[in-house]
């Protein structure tokens, strides 16, 4: 076998894992549900699951993925715990599930890009997201989706993914704080920024038992973590950088660009006065894609907001697919864009129901953040923390210049306080999954 590919630069990394924790998640769930759960007083819940959960969750894929410079699954054998496989290959599983409809929105997205050229979606923005979400149209969108992630994974880590989010990471920032500025510049705007960001605590309190697992949850899939996506991408680094802080500009820069899309579609509703207030795929292509419709170029401002948010579904894709391309290449003779093409391929096929009814597509999404993120975050927690222990705090230390102390902090927090938090956001998941009234378990048959 031929030696493995490694990233250029340490730049290149943390580019290429923000590409992947910057996605869908921060444009079309953030803005809206900090907004609708009580702006500011929900950014500082989510900050703190971000900070609390997420960087130590994220720190220990890190410490799994460069110490072993392995796949998903061979990473926990590598590392002398055979059984521990297991939790390699439901994170294998995931990035199959999540991969198959993430694509499905990304043609969506495609298809808005064009929209937004021809003016097709202003006068009607409900029906023509009615038109093209399901069906045909989404099936053939899903599939040039498909064709562009996989060509991107067949080109390598250094060829393809590092050199592709080397320009898109900073193409999101600088579009969406451009974008941002034109916001500002509405009249309306200001109403906007008072729904977004003040403080509510009241609705902070009155849902508090939604947005605490909410946030979790959040942080969890806005950072890409549960399924070895982080494992995948630190195990092609090659040298002793520090993981600490690579984490936590990691977990600030996708932060950041959650915000920042905020300050563009918040504004952007109010100045329009479009009620902000659902989420989703309803929020992004159908209000936020009307106000466009109104606007004196609408076109062009049309056209670069949904550039900006192909561009951040693709860096997210990317690092889906090399989860399973990885883990191919680790284990059998194959060329990479053979296996990025074949896998690509099954991935599509699993994604046809979402394409053909978005009530597949919502069953799919909702397993995902309930079930097989929570479950794949809390194996991977234990796995480092408890079974693994006292060599990962070296790993995690190695070139951080930092002391021991910082170490057994995270030893000490990811074995219990975090532990915990995960297994009640899980607690909480399952139960709207298997119990009540609709439990969401049930496919949509
Ligand atoms: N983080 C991405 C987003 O916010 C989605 C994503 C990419 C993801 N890779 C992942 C989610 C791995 C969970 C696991 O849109």
């Amino acid at each position: 076998m031929s030696e493995r590919e490694t990233w250029a630069t340490r730049a290149g990394f943390i580019l290429a894992a923000v590409g992947s924790a910057v996605g869908l998640g921060n444009i079309w769930q953030f803005p809206f549900k900090t907004a609708q759960f009580g702006g500011a007083s929900f950014l500082i819940v989510y900050l703190i699951a971000a900070l609390g959960i997420g960087l130590p969750t994220i720190l220990a894929e890190f410490v799994i993925g460069r110490k072993s410079n392995l796949n998903t699954i061979s990473a926990f054998e590598k590392l002398g715990y055979k059984n521990w496989r297991i939790v390699g290959a439901l994170g294998l599983f995931t990035g199959f599930w999540i991969l198959s409809y993430y694509s499905v929105v990304g043609g969506w997205v495609l298809r808005y890009l064009g929209g937004s050229v021809t003016g097709a979606y202003f006068g009607a923005p409900a029906e023509y997201f009615g038109q093209i979400s399901a069906g045909m149209d989404a099936l053939v969108l899903h599939a040039v989706f498909m064709a562009l992630v996989i060509g991107i994974v067949a080109a390598g880590i250094e060829d393809g993914i590092e050199k592709a989010t080397k320009l898109m990471v900073p193409s999101i920032v600088v579009i969406l704080g451009a974008l941002a500025v034109f916001a500002f510049t509405l009249p309306g705007a200001s109403e906007g920024y008072a729904y977004f960001l003040s403080p509510d605590f009241g609705a902070l309190a009155t849902n508090f038992g939604d947005i605490v697992p909410f946030a979790v949850g959040q942080a969890f899939f806005s950072l890409s973590l549960g399924m070895g996506a982080m494992i995948t991408y630190a195990s092609y680094i090659d040298g002793d950088q520090s993981l600490f802080g690579d984490g936590i500009t990691i977990v600030f820069l996708n932060s950041f660009v959650g915000i920042l899309a905020g300050l563009v579609v918040i504004p952007l509703l109010f100045a329009q006065g479009i009620d902000p207030n659902t989420s989703g795929a309803g929020a992004v292509f159908i209000s936020v894609a009307g106000a466009f419709g109104n606007l004196p170029a609408g076109r062009i401002i049309g056209v670069v907001f949904f550039a900006v948010v192909l561009i951040a579904a693709l860096s997210s894709a990317i690092s889906l697919l090399e989860v399973v391309v990885a883990w191919a290449i680790d284990n059998y003779d194959v060329s990479r864009p053979q296996v990025a093409t074949l896998l690509g391929g099954i991935i599509f096929t699993l994604g046809v129901p979402s394409a053909l009814d978005t009530a597949w597509l919502g069953w799919f999404d909702t397993l995902a953040y309930k079930f097989f993120l929570p479950i794949g975050v809390l194996g991977i927690l234990i796995f480092a923390a408890w079974v693994y222990g006292a060599p990962a705090i070296d790993e995690l230390m190695k070139g951080s210049g930092l002391g021991d102390g910082v170490g057994l902090t995270w030893l000490w927090l990811a074995r219990t306080l975090v532990i915990v938090a995960v297994v009640a956001t899980l607690a909480l998941g399952l139960q709207t999954l298997f119990l009540g009234e609709n439990p969401a378990i049930i496919p949509p048959l």
